[in-house]
């Protein structure tokens, strides 16, 4: 995918680089064989060093995405040019076969040391997004069922798709799932033929009885299991029946709007009995019935060609009212800025969603472990396990968000890791340094 790729520009850069430190290498050594006063195993020992650094960090450029080569290439490599080029000048001084450095070395200098310079500059103004505000559609009526599909992928992944950063709309439903056929990040199902999946495992026992059976109340969500007839009007397919006559589009509707009336197997707390995704007709992802079945036409419409690739849900009708595909939340690339209530900047960021809040109404998520950290965090420390850099709480916890993999919490209740990479990488992207400190502070304080 395309967030995902590293940039062909830096990396192609990257390798000038090392080629360049070669002939650095080269050069100190043949200029320093030519006399007998240098001393040419100092020079090309230093030099050599140059080049492995270089080389290795080549090949580190290649195992990171694009906007973290980007970081790595002004915090690192220019730095190591930098040096580079500066103990060239020194070599010919201090040798003195020139008095100075040759001008083609000098010129290059000034060019690092001013991308230095910048980088530093660029990194120290305050991480604001000057992104124009997004454009809200709006449509009556006529629409086609690829602009239905495609305003539920909009929901799903939002409009702005920022390099490196995992792309997510208002519906979050990246933040735990995986869409691809074939990747599994670990603690939710990938979606890639849901629907499929969804058919025949509505005939199945464990559906039919697990946790509640065909017919009952599931009463966090209100619904009643396998009866499609019975969801409430304003999302329901048209000619919707009971239990036997249940579609593709009637289980996937049923997962996103009961999580619990069936838990996949191997995905759910309490011996696959409870859901930890939440409802999302409710707060705090709340898609409207539009939305939601713009979200089942995207997921229908994305599988292989095929019965299951068909779109079944009803479009909007006219009368229905406008619809506005893409709000303003729901569309901007997430940022706070920290002017934002501590609640307002935490619902923002999903963190709720997984985690377990003391002090912010509706935080019940259940994928990560509950935010004791007053208590937590120093026992992490202590851990033997733990190989991070915090000294105290704040560090810790700082530490946890900027670079969750950093340390991996262990889960007690079901005496396992907790999952590695779950918990999104990239918070640091979606934060101004006010909101990291504010965030930091409040989460530090929480106890049970
Ligand atoms: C906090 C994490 C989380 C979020 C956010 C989330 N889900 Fe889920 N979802 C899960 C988990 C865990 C399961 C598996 C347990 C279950 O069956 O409910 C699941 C199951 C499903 C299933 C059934 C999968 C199957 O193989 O049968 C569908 C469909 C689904 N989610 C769609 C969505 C959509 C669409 C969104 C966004 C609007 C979304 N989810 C948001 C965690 C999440
Ligand atoms: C998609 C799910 C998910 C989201 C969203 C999420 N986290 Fe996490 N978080 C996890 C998981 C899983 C762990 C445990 C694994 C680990 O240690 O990385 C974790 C661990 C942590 C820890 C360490 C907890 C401890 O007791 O040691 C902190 C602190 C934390 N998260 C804070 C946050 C904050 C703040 C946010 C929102 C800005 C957030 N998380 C969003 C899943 C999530």
């Amino acid at each position: 995918m395309l967030p995902e790729q590293g940039d062909i520009l830096w990396t192609f850069c990257t390798i000038l680089f090392t080629v360049f430190a070669l002939y650095a290498f080269i050069n100190v050594v043949s200029l320093s064989r030519e006399r007998d006063d240098v001393n040419t195993k100092f020079w090309g020992g230093i030099f050599g060093a140059f080049l492995l650094v270089m080389f290795l960090e080549a090949a580190h450029m290649f195992s990171l995405n694009q906007q973290e080569q980007l970081a790595f290439f002004f915090g690192k490599m220019v730095l190591t040019i930098f040096l580079l080029l500066l103990t060239w000048g020194i070599f010919f001084k201090s040798t003195e076969i020139e008095n100075q450095s040759p001008p083609i070395i000098r010129a290059f200098f000034w060019w690092t040391t001013i991308s230095v310079l910048l980088a530093g500059y660029t990194n120290w103004l305050p991480q604001q997004r000057s992104d124009p505000p997004p454009k809200a559609t709006a449509f009556v009526g006529e629409v086609t069922m690829e602009e239905y599909a495609e305003m539920g992928r909009v929901i799903i992944f939002g409009t702005e798709q920022i390099a490196g950063q995992k792309a997510i709309g208002k519906g979050q439903c990246p933040l735990c799932h995986t869409f691809e056929a074939g990747n599994n990040i670990g603690r939710c199902p990938n979606l890639f033929g849901v629907g499929e999946r969804g058919f025949t495992r509505v005939k199945e026992d464990r559906y039919l009885n697990e946790p509640v059976k065909v017919g009952e109340l599931e009463p966090k969500s209100g619904i009643v299991k396998g009866a499609p007839d019975q969801i409430p009007e304003e999302y329901r397919r048209e000619g919707a029946g009971g239990h036997d006559s249940m579609t593709a589009e009637d289980y996937i509707r049923e997962s996103v709007m009961c999580p619990s009336c069936y838990v996949v197997k191997g995905f759910g707390k309490a011996g696959d009995k409870v859901s930890p995704m939440p409802v999302i007709t409710k707060p705090p992802i709340s898609l409207s019935p539009i939305e939601v079945n713009a979200v089942i036409a995207y997921l229908q419409s994305y599988n292989e060609p095929g019965d299951y690739s068909k779109v079944t849900v009803p479009l909007p009708s006219a009368d229905e009212g406008p619809t506005e595909t893409a709000e303003d939340e729901g569309d901007a690339p997430i940022f706070v800025t920290g002017a934002e209530p501590i609640g307002e900047m935490i619902n923002t960021l999903g963190c709720p969603l997984c985690h377990t809040i003391p002090g912010i109404e509706g935080a019940e998520g259940e994928l990560g472990p509950k935010l004791h950290e007053k208590v937590n965090a120093p026992k992490r420390i202590k851990d033997p396990r733990y190989k991070g850099k915090a000294k105290n709480t704040k560090e810790y916890v700082r530490e946890s968000i900027l670079n969750p993999n950093a340390y991996i919490v262990m889960n007690e209740e079901e005496n396992e890791l907790f999952p590695e990479g779950l918990m999104p990488q990239d918070f640091k992207n979606k934060l101004s340094v006010d909101a990291i400190d504010k965030l930091v502070d409040f989460i530090s304080q929480t106890e049970g």
